[in-house]
């Protein structure tokens, strides 16, 4: 596949904020979607988690037996044979929550894992435009984080769906049953719970939500500085960026401390109120025993039941904690998968015209404006293109050059007029059909963290070590002597020269029929470019060659040269034709040769 060269970056536009009612739905769509295919799992969490609870129900139940006819008539064989059914519905329990728990993180951990995986696809069929409109880091972010947090906000609902409100409602019959007198003392537990952790919910979410948009904040900020690391010391800007790394750092641990503070409260005023209510049972309970309204094992069994539907209530109300922030996660996640991909990216296999057998090339009146720009970039621009000949673009830098040649991969799409080749429109034509057709040398060359080999093998995977070896020689890359030399993200290795030629060697292994080349001899002395030209002669001989240059000397023996100014096409023509009929061109020339004087 032909690399891209896009630097979304400083073309970032805020992504689209949904309405509100769509973002709840969000949560619940995006984890039935994929949350569907292990519907066997979630199926064996609800019986498993159904068997716990109720055993979890019924346990107290059986202690208060064993209390009132047990221990308050002697009766040793009572106890033992009441004490037997507990303790195997207390293993039976056991086994079943930690199953539960089993195949609940099984289904969440996939889910997740099939969520992420969906996001990797979506981004991939991205093409500048999206990937402008997005932003890198926030991608990353969505990709890696907020897909975590979806997944463990699921893995909770899992574990508590089932339990928490059989528990609850399970919890208050049982209780009532023990000693219906004193329900109000239930009714006062349960607000006052709810009340605390409502509030200290109210305190969290804001605090959450705001730690997402850090969290992208500083990913990008890092993103920029170690992709910038060389820049930065070489206009030492050290301190200005360790103190804007700082500052970020600085506030994610800030809002971390606030959420750890109230956390550290949370808990022992939890446990408080759990307290309170045991001595509460056992106050009022005391003195109901004494007055023979209620048996001693029953009012045990009470307090263990009071318990469990506390500790359910704060189930339900963690996940309810929990939701806020995995509904902006779920809602930033659904926003890259529903995303309009590009147009160009959308064109699928078996749609379009013929295949591409011989590369022609026609630009009919194509203009483009970048996303968010006012003025077009590129304004009707028309020319044709073929095989065996070489078409050159020259004109100053700005004039939108790397635009119009971006435009025949399909990096975006035209905003108006067709990019066609043979005469099928770029935007119709399938996408591994079009990478295929067309191989491109871009104006930023990048490299795959890999070796020489596997870079070399992305414009055909096939290739032999001797077509590797064919391309290399042609692209002057003598400096390789090892097909497996490493090379590190981004081709960071190699020089800027060397990164142009292996490009240059990537874009020649492939069978593509449109060969473009941007600036791509920018780097290579003239000696170099001379020997290179001379070699891929051959190679190109049947090829849609189009060249983009500055130095009028790399393409003045073209069979067209296309003169651009502002977006325009201003003059075309050879050389020598141009030479004598456009003015802009000849400036050019002038502005080289005077330097060679
Ligand atoms: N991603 C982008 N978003 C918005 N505007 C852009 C983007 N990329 C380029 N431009 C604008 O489009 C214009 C043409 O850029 P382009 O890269 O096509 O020029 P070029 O002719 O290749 O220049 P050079 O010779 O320096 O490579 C420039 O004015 C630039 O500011
Ligand atoms: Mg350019």
């Amino acid at each position: 596949m032909p690399a891209a060269s896009f630097d979304p970056a400083h073309t970032r536009i805020p992504p689209v904020s949904l309405n509100k009612e769509r973002r709840t739905v969000n949560l619940i769509r995006l984890t039935a979607r994929f949350g569907r295919s292990y519907a066997g799992e979630i199926t064996a969490v609800i019986v498993l988690q159904l068997v716990t609870t109720l055993a979890t129900l019924y346990l107290p139940d059986l202690n208060a037996d064993i209390i009132n006819n047990g221990v308050a008539q002697a009766d040793v064989d009572y106890i033992w044979s009441v004490g037997r059914t507990m303790l195997l519905v207390a293993l039976l329990q056991v086994a079943a929550a930690v199953a539960a728990m089993w195949f609940a993180s099984r289904a969440a951990m996939r889910t997740g894992r099939d969520i992420r995986t969906a996001v990797y696809e979506r981004v991939s069929s991205f093409d500048s435009e999206d990937m402008a409109h997005f932003g890198t880091a926030t991608l990353i972010t969505r990709a890696t984080n907020d897909v975590q947090q979806v997944q463990m906000t699921f893995l909770l609902f899992l574990n508590f769906m089932v339990a928490a409100p059989i528990m609850a409602v399970g919890g208050i019959i049982m209780a009532l049953r023990q000693d219906a007198g004193m329900s109000w003392l239930v009714v006062t537990a349960v607000i006052v719970l709810t009340v605390v952790v409502g509030i200290i919910a109210a305190v969290l979410m804001p605090l959450f939500k705001r730690m997402q948009a850090k969290l992208d904040n500083i990913n990008g900020l890092l993103r920029e500085q170690i992709a910038g690391i060389r820049v930065v010391r070489a206009f030492g800007r050290e301190d200005y960026e360790a103190a804007r790394f700082a500052e970020a750092n600085q506030q994610i641990t800030r809002l971390s401390l606030n959420i750890g503070r109230v956390f550290v409260t949370m808990f022992p005023v939890i446990m408080l109120i759990l307290n309170l209510a045991t001595a509460a049972v056992l106050w009022f309970g005391g003195h109901r025993v004494d007055q023979g309204l209620v048996e001693v094992g029953s009012l045990t069994a009470f307090m263990q039941y009071l318990m469990q539907i506390l500790m359910a209530v704060m189930m339900g109300v963690f996940m309810l904690m929990m939701l806020p922030r995995a509904i902006v996660c779920a809602d930033r996640v659904e926003e890259v998968l529903t995303h309009e991909a590009g147009r160009v990216a959308g064109g699928s296999a078996g749609a379009g015209g013929a295949p591409i057998s011989k590369g022609s090339v026609r630009f009919a009146d194509v203009s483009y404006t970048y996303p968010g720009a006012e003025q077009p970039v590129l304004e009707r621009v028309s020319f044709e293109a073929h095989p065996g000949t070489t078409t050159a673009i020259i004109g100053a830098t700005g004039a939108g050059k790397t635009t119009l040649v971006g435009l025949l991969p399909g990096l975006y799409s035209p905003s108006s007029g067709q990019v066609l080749i043979d005469a099928t429109p770029v935007t119709a034509i399938p996408r591994e059909d079009l990478v295929g057709a067309v191989a491109m040398v871009p104006q930023k060359p990048w490299l795959y963290s890999g070796t020489v080999a596997s870079n070399l093998r992305m414009g055909k995977a096939d290739a032999t070590d001797k077509e590797l070896w064919d391309a290399l020689r042609i692209a002057q890359a003598d400096f390789v002597d090892n097909l497996e030399m490493p090379i590190s993200q981004g081709g960071t290795n190699v020089s800027g020269g060397q990164r142009q030629r292996l490009c240059i060697a990537r874009m020649l292994v492939s069978d593509a029929k449109v060969y473009v080349f941007d600036d791509s001899f920018s780097a290579l002395d003239a000696l170099t470019e001379a020997k290179l030209n001379a070699a891929m002669r051959e190679t190109v001989r049947d090829k849609t060659v189009i060249v983009v240059a500055q130095k009028v000397s790399s393409i003045q023996h073209a069979d067209q040269i296309l003169v651009m100014e502002a977006g325009r096409i201003v003059a075309r023509g050879t050389h020598e034709e141009l030479l004598a009929s456009s003015e802009t061109y000849r400036e050019i020339v002038d502005s080289q040769a005077e330097v060679r004087a």
